[in-house]
């Protein structure tokens, strides 16, 4: 079955057809051009697709595209500004929390969300958040440490 979608994906309105069964993940990818989400297990379990879906960190391979409609959706795509990163982005980069990058674009939108909604965030706070959201490169130390610097201000969101 077809189904006509209106969403914004990184502030700009969309009107798509998507089927029944279309994950979220192919509508961004394969539909829009928006590839920085993964699909790595592609069953929900890795974090490498993370997108915000209203503030809210989605697996996107395993989210259905028909329930995006009237959503806000955030792509990793749409963090930087202007040619400016993201200060999470930022500190990725300073802290080295980055190595093979299939699990960054996922990572930092978990830790938007984050952020978003605590932006004084423990240690704990950020593992917590971070949980679902699995890296083979890093060994998390340096994710932590970016993700915490960013809420000490050392850089600004
Ligand atoms: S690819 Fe979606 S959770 Fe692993
Ligand atoms: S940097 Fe390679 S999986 Fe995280």
């Amino acid at each position: 079955m077809e189904h006509q979608i209106r969403c914004t994906v990184n502030g700009v309105e969309r009107m798509l057809q998507v089927s029944s069964e279309e994950t979220l993940l192919k509508m961004l990818t394969r539909t829009l051009g928006f590839t920085g989400a993964r699909e790595v297990c592609g069953m929900g379990a890795c974090g490498a697709c993370t997108v915000l879906v209203d503030g809210v960190p989605v697996s996107s391979c395993t989210y259905l595209a028909p329930f995006v409609n009237g959503s806000t959706i955030v792509t990793i795509e749409g963090l930087a500004h202007e040619g400016t990163l993201h200060p999470l982005q930022e500190a990725f980069r300073t802290f080295g929390a980055s190595q093979c990058g299939y699990c960054t674009p996922g990572m930092i939108l978990s830790a938007k969300a984050l952020l978003d909604a605590n932006p004084k965030p423990t240690e704990a706070d950020v593992k917590r958040a971070l949980a679902g959201n699995l890296c083979r490169c890093t060994g998390y130390h340096r994710i932590i440490e970016a993700v915490l610097s960013v809420a000490r201000g050392e850089v600004h969101v």
